[in-house]
């Protein structure tokens, strides 16, 4: 079924994270993300679910990449320990990537999605917080180069979002719809 890629990332360096968190706080944003993935499936990786608050989104199953077979989640009715990603290849309802990087990356290489929902967030990054840049720079080209923007640019509160569809895909119109209408229904 239909794989969909959602992010947020800075403009100009594709940025998407500074040691575990997301270097802005803005409240459209985690709206906007939370309208598309409500009542969804969702797969992150293990560095990304340990970063939700109390380890959980409500209202959604949460399939947790980790390489790590004992791994335990904090609801193990909704949520969901997946060592292989490979078993994800043909899921059968509609598959939201949440990141991080190295989930994004992977997919991008090897399960290409279908759809990539990108939100390019255009102010500062917050300078107080300490780590490693996370940046999916790689992502960008590959979207850029096999994909192709099929919605009008939506701009809330400095971040302008997009919708990308791969190039010769079909892609069901209910699940673009979703997407939009949770855009633009804020
Ligand atoms: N701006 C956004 O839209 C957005 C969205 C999500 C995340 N982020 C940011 O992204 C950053 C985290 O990204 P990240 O790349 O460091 O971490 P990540 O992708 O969230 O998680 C990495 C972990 O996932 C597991 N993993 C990775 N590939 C796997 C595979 N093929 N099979 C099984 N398990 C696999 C491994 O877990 P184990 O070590 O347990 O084996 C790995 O350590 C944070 O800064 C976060 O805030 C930003």
């Amino acid at each position: 079924m239909t794989k969909i890629a959602i992010w947020c990332r800075h403009d100009g360096d594709n940025i998407i994270g500074i040691g575990p968190n997301i270097p802005w706080h803005i409240s459209s944003d985690f709206k906007r993300f939370r309208r598309i993935t409500e009542g969804e499936n969702i797969v992150c990786g293990q560095t990304t679910y340990e970063s939700f608050p109390n380890r959980t989104l409500p209202n959604r199953k949460i399939y947790v990449l980790t390489f790590d077979e004992n791994y335990v989640v904090s609801d193990p009715q909704n949520h969901f320990v997946v060592n292989d990603a490979r078993v994800l290849k043909d899921f059968a309802e509609p598959l939201y990537i949440c990141g991080g990087a190295s989930i994004y990356k992977m997919f991008m290489a090897k399960q290409a999605p279908e759809i990539i929902v990108d939100s390019c967030f255009h102010g500062e990054l917050n300078p107080k917080l300490k780590g490693a840049p996370v940046d999916i720079g790689e992502c960008i080209a590959k979207m850029q180069k096999d994909y192709r923007q099929i919605s009008p640019n939506y701009d809330e509160d400095n971040i302008t979002t997009t919708i990308w569809i791969k190039k010769g895909e079909f892609v069901p119109q209910e699940v673009l719809k979703h997407i939009t209408l949770a855009i633009i229904n804020h």
